[in-house]
């Protein structure tokens, strides 16, 4: 079994190994991939689950269909799949990684993290393994600190994956919660990028724990650990106090965005694609308005897989790379907003595999 850590990995196969480790260089992406799983769950659907109509979901979200994992899919099993496409479009083996971050609110268990599960499944035994929970912000969250043990020299290679099974934890008699969510998982391979490349150019997170109470599940944690009660009254689902929560996420995510553009000394007409949360077609285009970006630049999918929260950004990603909208060289702002409340930007020059 070999170890990777500060001082020890640098110099594994591919790009840079002459930078020694605590050295900062910069760090991109080489390769997406996502998954969704077969069974679509249509609006019509879900008017014969809750009192709900089809026209409420669209005006309301945009939304018109999600997919839902079969009952003996888990999230690690989303996950893995998502992993191996992007590894296979980065030209890497599962050998190579040395640190596989999942982020992940539907883990496949409590305990041990979902990323250990899954190098399990993908056999990249030389990994270090991570969960990461920050809800709809997980894929940046998750991007970042890998980009931080990369940019450090803390590792080479590393594997990061938004995965949901959001279906295991809805109130599938809570109209106001279960036509939102849906499962899936996207996925990207981050290294080191050659010179003259820039991959990732500036990040800004934020977070706010005062009003972790808008959106949340009750219990099934320490605090209120399961009991028949617990169960009986459904408070193992998600509970959210909408609203609310659309408010702070169209502040949060417009004033994240503007700030990473910032930081770059960029500006949004220097962005060729903005990448939002899918968490609602109205919050992406209130950010729009905020940043001044036609909806035309704005990466969506949220009419085909609802909000699948930590899967969001690299489930869009992906579709937008494999059906060439990004393009090498390409500048991407990507923002995120999730339960906590956690949220981030990131501005990225899409690399690929160059
Ligand atoms: O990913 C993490 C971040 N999550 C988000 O960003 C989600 C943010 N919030 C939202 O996207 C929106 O607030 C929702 C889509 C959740 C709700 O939309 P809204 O326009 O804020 O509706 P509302 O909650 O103010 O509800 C309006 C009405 C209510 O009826 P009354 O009280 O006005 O009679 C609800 O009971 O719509 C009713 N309603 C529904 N009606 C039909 C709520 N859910 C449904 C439903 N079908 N599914």
């Amino acid at each position: 079994m070999r170890y990777c850590g500060v001082g020890t990995a640098v110099t594994a196969a591919g790009a840079d190994s002459s930078v020694p480790s605590g050295i900062v260089r910069a760090v991109g992406m080489t390769g997406v991939g996502s998954h969704v799983p077969s069974r679509v769950l249509t609006n019509h659907d879900l008017e014969r689950i809750v009192a709900t109509t089809n026209e409420w979901i669209v005006s309301r979200t945009g939304m018109r269909e999600r997919r839902i994992a079969a009952e003996h899919e888990a999230t690690s099993d989303l996950a893995v799949v998502a992993g191996r496409r992007a590894l296979e479009a980065a030209g890497v083996k599962p050998a190579d990684l040395d640190m596989i971050v999942v982020a992940t609110i539907t883990p496949d268990y409590p305990f041990p993290n979902t990323a250990c599960l899954v190098q399990r499944q993908l056999g990249a035994d030389r990994a270090f393994c991570m969960g990461l929970e920050a809800a709809c912000s997980g894929f940046l969250y998750g991007m970042e600190t890998a980009r931080c043990y990369i940019a450090a020299g803390a590792a080479q290679t590393a594997l990061v994956i938004g995965a949901e099974k959001m279906s295991a934890v809805l109130d599938w008699t809570d109209r106001s919660t279960c036509v939102l969510f849906g499962d899936g998982a996207g996925a990207a391979v981050l290294r080191p990028v050659p010179a003259g490349r820039r991959g990732i150019i500036s990040s800004v997170f934020g977070s706010d724990g005062s009003l972790s109470d808008l959106l949340m599940i009750p219990a099934g944690g320490s605090r209120r650990p399961a009991t028949a009660e617990t169960v009986a009254a459904r408070e193992h689902c998600l509970r959210m106090r909408g609203r609310e929560v659309f408010r702070y996420a169209v502040t949060h995510m417009a004033e994240a965005g503007l700030a990473a553009l910032h930081k770059a000394g960029l500006s949004i007409s220097d962005i060729r694609w903005v990448i939002p949360h899918q968490a609602n077609l109205r919050i992406i285009a209130a950010i729009g308005e905020r940043l001044h970006c036609p909806a035309s630049r704005f990466i969506v999918n949220v009419e085909k897989y609802g909000n699948t929260s930590a899967a969001s950004i690299g489930l869009a990603l992906d579709e937008a790379v494999r059906d060439g909208r990004i393009r090498e060289g390409d500048l991407v702002l990507m923002v995120a907003f999730g339960a906590g409340f956690t949220w981030g930007a990131t501005v990225m020059e899409w690399t690929g595999r160059a």
